[in-house]
């Protein structure tokens, strides 16, 4: 029988950013992903409805037969990951907050953390939260940074543009901060302008890493892990399954970038949640 394979859910393209990390950490691995092009962005959205989305998200994943659940939206994390729990009791649920968390806990000699992310991520507290349960003594500050979301979706990246709306998102946020956290799956593609106008001094946190470190010790706490023997060939497998709401070319030409790989549209597969 094929091993089944890793499931992962985000609101668009945002999440091939995580896709990416669990790739190169789990090369034995098969992943289903899935964007919800059709109803992005979850970040301006209301905690009920980001909440009934990754729920109809996660239910045409777990129809389809996936091991694990990896919700490579930090909104979604933020919102929904302890209700996925409690209503899909056979899967492991794994957000990208908690791993974040405790990356940015890590990286930080002061304990004084700022996370920047979507509205949604920010007003609900949820990256405060899970600091403050790894450092109770950490001082967190938060800030939405919404025009992000669309400079990565451009691809204006670097240059004078997104450097002015970085200084005036990140100017006074990092004054006093030793860590930045990275709380939207977009922002890595981001990260040097963000970097450099934070400062060599503040310590640039991306949970897509630490993600993957946290899938494998699940998947392997849980004796989930594929081997080497029940992958079959590198030549006819087909590692990512890559499933949309909407746009299929969009949804190839943006992701293309997220992923770091040439993604054709024909290979996306439209669903209906
Ligand atoms: N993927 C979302 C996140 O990480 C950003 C895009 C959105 O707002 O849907 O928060």
């Amino acid at each position: 029988m094929r091993p089944l394979p890793i499931g992962v859910f985000d609101s668009g393209v945002g999440g091939l950013t995580v896709l990416r990390a669990l790739q190169a950490a789990l090369p034995h691995e098969s992943f289903l992903y899935l964007g919800d092009t059709a109803r992005l962005p979850y970040g301006t959205k209301s905690a009920d409805t980001i909440s009934r989305y990754a729920h109809q998200a996660t239910r045409a994943l777990v129809e389809r037969g996936i091991k694990l659940l990896v919700v490579a939206c930090n909104t979604a994390s933020a919102v929904a990951c302890d209700d996925l729990r409690a209503h899909f009791p056979g899967i492991p649920v794994l957000g990208v907050v908690e791993p974040g968390a405790r990356a940015a806990v890590r990286a930080s000699k002061r304990g004084r953390i700022a996370v920047i992310g979507t509205e949604g991520t920010i007003k609900g507290g949820a990256y405060t939260r899970a600091i403050a349960r790894e450092d109770g003594a950490a001082v967190v500050v938060g800030r939405a940074c919404p025009l992000f979301v669309a400079l990565a979706e451009e691809g204006w990246t670097d240059g004078p543009i997104p450097t002015a709306i970085a200084h005036a998102y990140l100017d006074d946020l990092v004054d006093d901060v030793d860590t930045l956290v990275l709380g939207c799956t977009h922002f890595p593609l981001l990260s040097s302008v963000i970097a450099a106008v934070a400062g060599s001094r503040v310590a640039i946190v991306d949970s897509a890493d630490t993600t993957a470190a946290a899938a494998l010790e699940l998947l392997d706490r849980a004796d989930l892990r594929a081997s080497e023997v029940d992958t079959t060939p590198t030549r006819t497998r087909v590692p990512v399954r890559l499933l949309a709401t909407d746009g299929p070319e969009r949804f190839a030409r943006v992701g293309s970038r997220f992923l770091g790989l040439t993604l054709h549209a024909d290979a996306v597969e439209i669903v209906d949640l």
